[in-house]
């Protein structure tokens, strides 16, 4: 229960007597650093109700207050804002509740169903620095959902078909002589884009030749032979064809098991998966239908559109002239069937804010075939991440590649951690799985730290600082923390009573306390970043109460016992929140 509700009855009474008024809502805020006091009443919006003096009435809510709920000990009125002082058998109660609360934090269970998708990608190429945003941000907003109550499905639609497919698998067919993930001793993914980047370069050649004969450029690209090729097998693979779907399976296979290994490492899952070549078919329905209501026009080149020009954007295309599907096509079948499937409240995409316009569009062309739930469909719009050496380009073949990314982190994680020299007592192979951990959550909280719609250039050094607001920073606390309840000997089942909290400690109590508020909050706001902030806060008190009392020399047995499960309910808090955000924190650093 929240503190302001143990007020509120008394507050009501007295205004029911004092001045006949009964008034439902109040509001509180935490007193602010400058004042003395723990929580305030905004006496101003009463003023609504009761025409007097903010001074007087609030001084009288003070005194009456004071009288008659014994964890006020003291007021003070600073304008229109009543500053109440709490007991310090209040905060010791607070914290013996956090103490034993073994899912502080965790909110009720909602009755809702939310999807979020994240991730997707085309299976023509391996993971990169795109995707780990992405894949970061998608994740630790469908934890914090899940924890904040709702029933959560973490989904992706992975694009297995058309024609950037087609490219890979063209290419490997001309150039490949049958290599494989083993003969190549190459993750699957990696191979396949290799083969990416080779339809690139062949197709790059032709159009020169062709220029070099005098074709203009938009011609050549149009017309050169591999291209043509490549549209002529999606047509192909459209119709069924054996060869070219065998191809197109033994080629996707070897994609996602390198996913599959990726996404291991980075330690994220996904609940359902939905496949482009599943539901590009119902899109292509459910666009037939609309045509017959009118809400697509067909061209003379046989293409098919919608006009959109009246909602302030333009013209789109759904279906090609040939009939083959579009990214659009499938988007359409793929938001109906999942709503088929789960029968979802509510829907998430996180994708990069360069399809904000392709998400606009999604969501207006399924409001307008009817579907109610259209207005619950939600895109998770993110920003660019550049490394500091520029940006990253995908179809030249310089992207930064996700795995190489994480072995880079955890490479940097191993030469700051050596530095520390901490660990020395560690095995190799827990030695690397820590390495792992500090450079992931460096890279994790770098990136979700900030608002997504802010573009991010990608500092490795800086994220794994062990000072600052970094990832490492807080797991080292984590880990600081651990080691002194390592060392404590004491029953930490005795209750803590008629102890007298330092400011520092109270100052703590109170961040912890706000959890489940902060929880809540980065729900409704899809923002893994308030979390983020949060949990760096807390770091902060924590460590300012460590450098200026002593945890393990207390003076007395009982301040020993309040402050060591203070330390044991912070470093719970961070493995919590750090948990929502898809990253893990050691025991020792
Ligand atoms: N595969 C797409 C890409 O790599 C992203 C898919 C995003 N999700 C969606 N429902 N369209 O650009």
């Amino acid at each position: 229960m929240r503190v302001e509700e143990l007020f509120i009855p008394h507050i009501q009474k007295f205004l029911k007597e004092n001045y006949q008024k009964e008034i439902e809502t109040f509001e509180f805020q935490q007193t602010r650093k400058e004042f003395s006091g723990d929580v305030t009443l905004v006496v101003f919006p009463l003023l609504r109700h009761i025409k007097t003096n903010p001074v007087i009435l609030a001084e009288s809510i003070g005194e009456h207050l004071k009288a008659h709920v014994n964890i006020v000990t003291g007021f003070n009125v600073i304008k229109g804002f009543l500053n109440l002082e709490l007991s310090d058998d209040f905060y010791l109660n607070v914290l013996d509740n956090i103490f034993e609360d073994k899912t502080f934090g965790k909110q009720d269970q909602k009755a809702q169903k939310v999807m979020v998708e994240f991730s997707s990608p085309n299976t023509n190429k391996p993971l990169h620095l795109g995707h780990m945003r992405n894949i970061t941000l998608g994740y630790a907003v469908a934890q914090i959902l899940d924890f904040a109550g709702y029933e959560v499905f973490k989904t992706q639609i992975i694009n297995d078909r058309g024609i950037h497919i087609c490219k890979s698998m063209l290419a490997w067919e001309k150039f490949g002589h049958e290599e494989t993930p083993e003969s190549a001793k190459m993750k699957g993914d990696h191979l396949v884009g290799k083969y990416y980047v080779r339809f690139d370069i062949a197709y790059k050649k032709e159009i020169q030749e062709l220029k070099d004969k005098g074709i203009p450029e938009d011609e050549a690209k149009a017309k050169a032979p591999i291209l043509l090729e490549a549209q002529d097998m999606l047509k192909r693979w459209e119709a069924g064809d054996e060869r070219v779907v065998a191809l197109w399976q033994k080629m996707n296979k070897w994609v996602y098991e390198g996913f599959e290994k990726t996404y291991k490492r980075m330690g994220v899952n996904f609940d359902k998966n939905y496949y482009e070549s599943d539901t590009y078919l119902l899109g292509k329905d459910i666009i037939k239908k609309g045509l017959e209501k009118g809400v697509f026009y067909r061209r003379p080149d046989n293409s098919v559109w919608i006009d959109l020009s009246d909602e302030g954007l333009d013209e789109k295309i759904v279906l090609r002239a040939d009939g083959t599907a579009v990214y659009m096509t499938q988007d359409i079948g793929t938001a109906v069937k999942r709503v088929d499937d789960f029968g979802i409240d509510k829907m998430i995409y996180t994708v990069g804010n360069e399809q904000d316009y392709h998400f606009k569009v999604l969501f207006l062309i399924l409001e307008k075939l009817g579907y109610e739930w259209a207005k619950d469909l939600y895109h998770l719009s993110y920003g660019m991440v550049d490394l500091p050496s520029g940006k990253m380009k995908s179809r030249e073949g310089t992207v930064v590649d996700a795995d190489d990314l994480m072995q880079d982190m955890m490479l940097t994680a191993k030469e700051i951690s050596d530095e520390h020299g901490k660990i020395d007592s560690f095995d190799e192979d827990k030695k690397n799985e820590l390495y792992n951990m500090i450079g992931l959550g460096a890279l994790k909280y770098f990136i979700l730290k900030v608002d997504p719609k802010k573009r991010i250039v990608f500092d490795p050094q800086e994220s794994v600082d062990f000072q600052g607001n970094t990832g490492p920073f807080i797991q080292y606390t984590h880990a600081r923390i651990q080691s002194i309840l390592r060392q404590f000997d004491g029953d930490l089942s005795l209750k803590t009573e008629g102890y007298k909290l330092d400011e520092k400690e109270r100052d703590l109590v109170k961040i912890l306390d706000q959890f489940p508020d902060v929880v809540e909050q980065a729900a409704a706001q899809y923002s893994p970043a308030v979390l983020a902030n949060y949990t760096y806060d807390l770091v902060k008190s924590f460590n300012s109460f460590y450098q200026n009392l002593s945890i393990l020399g207390a003076n007395t047995e009982q301040q020993k016992l309040f402050r060591v499960k203070l330390s044991a309910s912070t470093a719970r808090v961070i493995k919590t929140a750090f948990g929502l955000l898809g990253i893990e924190v050691p025991e020792r650093m």
